[in-house]
C-alpha cells in the first residue's frame, strides 16, 4: 500500500461524511442488493466500488459540508405523533402529481454524470423507475441523452434544467427536451452564484488512477461542452444575471409545467407564486451548493407558508427513512426526493440496487402511515408530527 493510499484510507476513517453502516464492521459485503437492510447501509456499498475521486465528488458539500449534516440533523426537530384504532389493514401510497398518478410520493432527483457510478448510468436508473411507477427527473448533466432515457423509461422523463448562460442555448435546450415530450421542466436555481466543492477536491487530489479510459485528460473531469445535453450550446451555464424576469420569460417559452429547484425562503416562494409558477422543490441541492443553511425539513414550513395551497411543494435533502418522508407529507410536502440513496444503490448494484433503495424507503414508509393511523397519503396530517421547541 502506497503512503498516498494509506493517508486517503485515514481520511476516510476520520470522515464524518462517512458514517459506516452496520454491516461494515461484518468481514464480508453482502452479496446482492436484496441483503440490504437500510438505505443507510447501500452508502458502505457503494464506498467499496467507487473510485476516491468519484466517491468524494458524490460523498461531499460544500466548504466544511454542513449543510449535508444538518439536512440528516434536522429530522430529529420533528417527532410522530401516532393516532390509534385506526383501520390501517389497507395502505394505499399512490400520490397524484400534475394529473399523473405514481405508486409512492417518492421522486429521484437530477443527479449528474451516471455513467460515474455505473456503466449502465441513466439507463439503469431509468428501467427501475419504469418498475417501480416513480418519477424520474433527468438532470441537464446527465451521461446519457435525454432521448435514449425516454426510451429506457419508456416514456419521457422530468427534465432538470441548468440554464445555459445566453438565451438562444436556452431556447435549444428547452426545445430539444419539449420535443421529447417531457411534461415538467424543473430549473435548478440553487447554483447561479457558484459553489465551493473543497471537499471533492481533497478526494480527487487522493485519487492517484489513470482516468483516459472515461475521460479526456489523465486527471478527470469533464468541460459543459463535453455533456450529452451540451453539445452544440455554448461553454457555461447558471448565468449569474438571472432574475425573476427569466422565470416569466421561461414560461412563455415553454408549455412544459414549469418548476422551481432551490427555493428555501417564504419571501421566494411567494414570487414564484406570483411568477406563476407550477411547483416548487426546497432544496438546497443535498448541502452542495451553500453551507450554513437550513436542513430542507426545517425550511419546508416557511416555504409552504409562501407558496400558499395552490402551489405543490416537493422536498428533497437527507430523507434516509421512511419516517423522514413521512414527516415531510404530514408538515405538507407533496413529494419527497433521494439524491444519493438512489445513485448508492446504483454504485453497489445497478438497476437492481435502484429499485431495493425504492422498495426499502417504500416499505418504512408503509410501516410509518400504519403505525401513525394513516391508511393513504392525504390522510397523513400536520397534527401527526410536532416540532420540538
Ligand atoms: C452527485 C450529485 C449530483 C447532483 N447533480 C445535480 C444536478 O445535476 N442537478 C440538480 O438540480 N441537482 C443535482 N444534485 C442535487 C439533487 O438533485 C438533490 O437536490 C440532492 O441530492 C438531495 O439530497 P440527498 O442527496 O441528501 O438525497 C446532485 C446531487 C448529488 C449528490
Amino acid at each position: 500500500m502506497t503512503s498516498d493510499r494509506r493517508l486517503f484510507l485515514q481520511f476516510l476513517a476520520a470522515s464524518p461524511l462517512l458514517a459506516a453502516g452496520a454491516w461494515a464492521q461484518q468481514a464480508a459485503a453482502p452479496a446482492g442488493a436484496s441483503d440490504i437492510l437500510t438505505v443507510m447501509d447501500f452508502e458502505e456499498a457503494a464506498r467499496r466500488v467507487l473510485s476516491p475521486a468519484h466517491w468524494g465528488y458524490m460523498a461531499s458539500g460544500v466548504d466544511d459540508d454542513g449543510t449535508v449534516k444538518r439536512n440528516r440533523e434536522g429530522f430529529s426537530r420533528f417527532q410522530l405523533r401516532p393516532r390509534r384504532l385506526v383501520d390501517v389493514s389497507k395502505v394505499d401510497l399512490s400520490v397524484e402529481v400534475f394529473g399523473s398518478t405514481w405508486a409512492t410520493p417518492i421522486f429521484l432527483c437530477p443527479v449528474g454524470g451516471h455513467r460515474m457510478f455505473h456503466a449502465e448510468g441513466e439507463l439503469a436508473v431509468a428501467r427501475a423507475a419504469r418498475a417501480k411507477n416513480t418519477i424520474q427527473v433527468l438532470s441537464s448533466a446527465s451521461s446519457t441523452p435525454v432521448e435514449d432515457v425516454a426510451k429506457a423509461l419508456t416514456t419521457p422523463p422530468w427534465y432538470q434544467l441548468y440554464m445555459p448562460n445566453t438565451w438562444d442555448g436556452t431556447e435549444r435546450l428547452v426545445k430539444r427536451v419539449e420535443a421529447v415530450g417531457c411534461p415538467v421542466l424543473v430549473w435548478t436555481i440553487d447554483l447561479l452564484g457558484g459553489r465551493n466543492l473543497e471537499t471533492a477536491e481533497r478526494f480527487r487530489r487522493t485519487d492517484k488512477g489513470d482516468c483516459t479510459a472515461c475521460h479526456s485528460t489523465a486527471r478527470g473531469g469533464r468541460s459543459i461542452a463535453e455533456l450529452p445535453m451540451f453539445k452544440g450550446l455554448e461553454a457555461a451555464m447558471n448565468p449569474p444575471g438571472a432574475t425573476w424576469e427569466y422565470v416569466d420569460r421561461l414560461k412563455k417559452l415553454t408549455r412544459m409545467k414549469l418548476m422551481l429547484k432551490g427555493i428555501e425562503t417564504r419571501e421566494d416562494a411567494r414570487l414564484a407564486r406570483e411568477h406563476g409558477v407550477d411547483g416548487i422543490v426546497v432544496s438546497n441541492h443535498g448541502g452542495r451548493a451553500l453551507d450554513t443553511n437550513r436542513s430542507t425539513i426545517e425550511a419546508l414550513p416557511d416555504v409552504l407558508d409562501g407558496a400558499g395551497p395552490g402551489v405543490p411543494v416537493f422536498v428533497d435533502g437527507g430523507f434516509r427513512r421512511g419516517t423522514d418522508i413521512f414527516k415531510a407529507l404530514a408538515l405538507g410536502a407533496r413529494a419527497v426526493g433521494i439524491g444519493r440513496p438512489y445513485v448508492w444503490g446504483l454504485s453497489a448494484f445497478g438497476q437492481q440496487g435502484v429499485e431495493r433503495v425504492l422498495d426499502i424507503l417504500r416499505a418504512e414508509l408503509q410501516l410509518t402511515m400504519r403505525q401513525c393511523g394513516a391508511p393513504a397519503v392525504k390522510q397523513i396530517t400536520k397534527s401527526m408530527v410536532s416540532a420540538a421547541v
